[in-house]
């Protein structure tokens, strides 16, 4: 089995970097762009090579361009080499209907990993086009397992899951940066308090994960009535913490409608 990437860019590398930490060989995996596929290539000893090749060879194919170079690259690379071709798309807001006016023979398949896939932790959503057989959604399973969990969504759901999955590694990674900084602000050292936020963040992470409890059930459980933990919710609480996530959900969200409408 031939894995190709159209596009180098921050998601394949991460996507391939987990595929090669799953055990898949390097020799199996292709990629192809205009600047960046002979740097990444080179470094991490995968093929670089030409979109016509790479459409030839490989048994399937991750579109990982710019959602706005769909129209230009197709013309560019020609529609009919996609016939048949098992494509999984992770152009953030292009859906499986647009994907089809481009590539009316080809079988896709519309997912939205995010860069934790270096690490085997992508949470991927994915929505299969209608002329899949068994043997594709098969293929196509094992292969996104291989860098983290998938979730099959409705469509409709999409930018939502792009706003809470996709962007929101940056929102945990500026609240991990606000603890760090508080801690630093109260005189620990800065590798020790990134260490302590990343720690906390990990094993609550954990404790929900493996007591099934919900969000609330841990809250209750760490903030005691009159407890020190109290106080601290109530500040955030005060300070319309559940609230300004939100607005950042609906700002990403937005950002999308407005761009690709
Ligand atoms: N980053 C994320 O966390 C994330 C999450 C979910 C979905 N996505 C989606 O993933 C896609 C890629 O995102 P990214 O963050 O990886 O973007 P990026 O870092 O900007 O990479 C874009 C890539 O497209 C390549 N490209 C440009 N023209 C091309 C052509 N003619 N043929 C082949 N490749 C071409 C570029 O190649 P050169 O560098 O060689 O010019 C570059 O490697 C986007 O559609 C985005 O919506 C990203």
């Amino acid at each position: 089995m031939k894995y190709g990437f159209l596009g180098a860019g921050n998601l394949s590398s991460a996507i391939i970097m987990g595929l090669l930490k799953a055990g898949f060989r390097s020799e199996d995996i292709f990629v192809s762009s205009p600047h960046s596929a002979a740097l990444l290539s080179k470094r991490l000893a995968i093929n670089n090579v030409d979109e016509d090749r790479l459409l030839a060879d490989c048994d399937l194919i991750v579109l990982a361009f710019l959602p706005e170079q769909l129209g230009s690259i197709v013309q560019q690379v020609g529609s009919e080499k996609f016939a048949n071709k098992l494509i999984v798309s992770v152009l953030g807001s292009t859906s499986l209907k647009e994907l089809t006016e481009f590539l009316p023979t080809a079988k896709i398949v519309r997912v939205l990993p995010n860069v934790n896939a270096e690490f085997n932790n992508s949470l991927t959503s994915v929505a299969f086009g209608q002329n899949l057989s068994n043997e594709d959604l098969k293929l196509t399973k094992n292969f996104l397992q291989a860098f983290g969990t998938i979730i099959e969504l409705a469509e409709r759901d999409f930018p939502a899951f792009s706003a809470i999955a996709g962007s929101g590694p940056a929102f945990v990674a500026l609240f991990i940066k606000a603890l760090q900084e508080a801690g630093i602000k109260q005189g620990i050292d800065s590798k020790e308090s990134l260490q302590i936020a990343l720690h906390t963040i990990k094993g609550s992470t954990e404790n929900i994960l493996q007591s099934g409890k919900t969000a609330d059930q841990l809250v209750k459980k760490v903030a005691s009535p009159g407890g020190s933990t109290a106080d601290g919710v109530e500040s955030l609480e005060e300070n319309h913490f559940i609230e300004t996530v939100n607005n950042a959900i609906l700002a990403t969200i937005n950002h999308g409608r407005k761009k690709f409408r």
